[in-house]
Formats: C-alpha cells, sequence, structure tokens
C-alpha cells in the first residue's frame, strides 16, 4: 500500500501548500490569506530570538518539499532537509538543482491546473541539501546543528518520544529548536499510547501540552510559545484550515534532572 507522503496527491498538495502563489491557492477575495506562505512564517516567527546567521547549521526536520529549508538559506550558511518520503526528497533535490518544478494541482473532480514550485531567485539554493531520512533514526553522523525546525512532524510520527530524544545529541548547547504542530494525533500515524496530548487550556493560557514538555525540559528551555494559522488547498473550493502551536525551546548548558520552570532562560 502507498503510503499518503508517496502519492502524487500529496505531492502536488505540498506542491502548492510551500510554493503556490496567492492567485492559485486563495483566489477568492474572502479567505484566510493570514494562513498562507507557513513554511517562511515558521522560519520567520522567532527569528529575532534566535538570530539566525551566516555561520549556522540548520535542519529541517520533515521537510517535505523542502520550502522551509531554502527560506533557513536565506540567513544560515548551511541547510539540510530530512524527509523520508522518496516522491518528497526526489522533488527537493530537483527543486534545489533546477530551481523550479512544473506539476499540476487539483481543480475539480478529475480536472487539474498547470502550475510551477518555483525557489524564490534571491535564495541561495547551493547552501541546502536534501536527504532521505527517518526522524526516528537519524544517521549518527549529521553532526550538530545551531537550530532545527520540526514543522508539523511530530504528530505524524509512530514514535514522536524517538525523535524528540535525539534532539539533545543533535542541537549544540544555546541552540534551538522550533517545534510547530496543531496536534493532529491520528492512529492511522501515531499508536495512542505515543500521542503527546492533554487536554487543551481552557483559561485562554498558551502552555504546550505537559507529555511534549516532559520530553524537552531536560535538555531544552521554553523559550516562546505562539499560534501560526496555516491552509491547505484541497481543490478549488475546498480547504483545511488549521492553527499550529510553535514552541521555541533553547538547549541548556547542562541538562537538568528534574522539571523546572518554563520560563524562558
Ligand atoms: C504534515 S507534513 C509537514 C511537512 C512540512 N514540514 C510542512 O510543514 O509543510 C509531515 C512531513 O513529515 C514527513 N515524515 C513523516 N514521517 C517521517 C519520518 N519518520 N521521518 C522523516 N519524515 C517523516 C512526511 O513525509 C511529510 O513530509
Amino acid at each position: 500500500m502507498i503510503t499518503f507522503y508517496e502519492s502524487d496527491h500529496a505531492l502536488s498538495e505540498y506542491l502548492l501548500f510551500h510554493y503556490g502563489q496567492r492567485k492559485e491557492v486563495l483566489p477568492f477575495k474572502d479567505g484566510p490569506a493570514t494562513a498562507l506562505d507557513y513554511p517562511a512564517r515558521c522560519v520567520r516567527c522567532f527569528a529575532e530570538r534566535i538570530g539566525y546567521r551566516e555561520g549556522f547549521r540548520a535542519l529541517d526536520l520533515g521537510c517535505s518539499v523542502g520550502r522551509a529549508s531554502f527560506e533557513l538559506a536565506r540567513q544560515c550558511g548551511e541547510v539540510l532537509g530530512v524527509d523520508n518520503s522518496e516522491r518528497f526528497i526526489e522533488c527537493a533535490q530537483r527543486l534545489q538543482s533546477e530551481g523550479a518544478v512544473a506539476y499540476r494541482y487539483a481543480e475539480q473532480g478529475s480536472y487539474t491546473r498547470e502550475a510551477v514550485a518555483e525557489v524564490p531567485p534571491d535564495i541561495d539554493r547551493g547552501r541546502v541539501r536534501f536527504e532521505l531520512g527517518d526522524a526516528m533514526f537519524l544517521r549518527p553522523e549529521l553532526g550538530t546543528f545551531d537550530v532545527a525546525l520540526l514543522a508539523n512532524l511530530i504528530d505524524r510520527l509512530p514514535e514522536p518520544s524517538r525523535c524528540l530524544s535525539r534532539l539533545p545529541n543533535l542541537i549544540k548547547p544555546e541552540g534551538y529548536v522550533v517545534i510547530t504542530s496543531p496536534y493532529t494525533w491520528l492512529e492511522t500515524y501515531t499508536p495512542r499510547e505515543n500521542w503527546l496530548d492533554e487536554a487543551p487550556p481552557t483559561d485562554g493560557s498558551f502552555l504546550p501540552p505537559a507529555p511534549l514538555c516532559r520530553l524537552m525540559e531536560p535538555h531544552f528551555g521554553l523559550q516562546q510559545v505562539t499560534d501560526l494559522p496555516f491552509l491547505i488547498r484541497e481543490h478549488a473550493r475546498k480547504y483545511q484550515w488549521s492553527v499550529a502551536q510553535v514552541t521555541l525551546w533553547k538547549r541548556r548548558s547542562d541538562p537538568i534532572n528534574t522539571t523546572e520552570s518554563m520560563a524562558a532562560d
């Protein structure tokens, strides 16, 4: 059975999600325009706090067709995008080498429309590399990074804790991890016992789910939390509008043993 992220359907949906122009994704006057350009906003949202620099090595885990990896390359000298979908990685590698890829996206019923996904020409594609890999079993030689982005990945992993437990060895002391997730836990992807879920707070507070904090806190201090809406177009008149929670974590110089304050370091 072909998994969703290896399908034609997913490839075209994610090319449009990452590279589609406003007139292609949301040609209506009304609509949630602030939810467009999600990969770029994932990179920008804590940029000031992170202080991206030329000397940075950045990791984009679950990079899909690579837009956030290219956006990271605006400021970071070296970016590695990793995904376990062969279709996505092949496509991201073509975008890296050629700068553009032609594709078709769904319009209505059996009708599709031609489009071209293009890496913004002001981005130095030479800074970016993509490789196939499993975020839960990353190869040991990846080295260390100043910043890692896990955008909408954790709720698509069978064992999110296995991926998160690798981060302390991947991130340099004082380095950052950005985790975005709408926490759409589904048994199709993650057995229920591995969900990092918790009843959302009803008092308007912004704290991330406790099981996520318990895994991150020994090695990372929570710095900032925000909400980031995103829009995935299914066809001309059907969309998924979701709101990811974005958490920014800073690698502690020394791990702590117990759950400490989640306030900024
Ligand atoms: C919901 S998509 C998010 C993609 C992209 N980060 C974004 O925000 O648009 C989840 C991505 O994680 C990838 N993925 C799922 N399981 C993975 C794993 N075990 N290792 C690496 N990537 C994985 C999928 O192929 C897909 O590209």
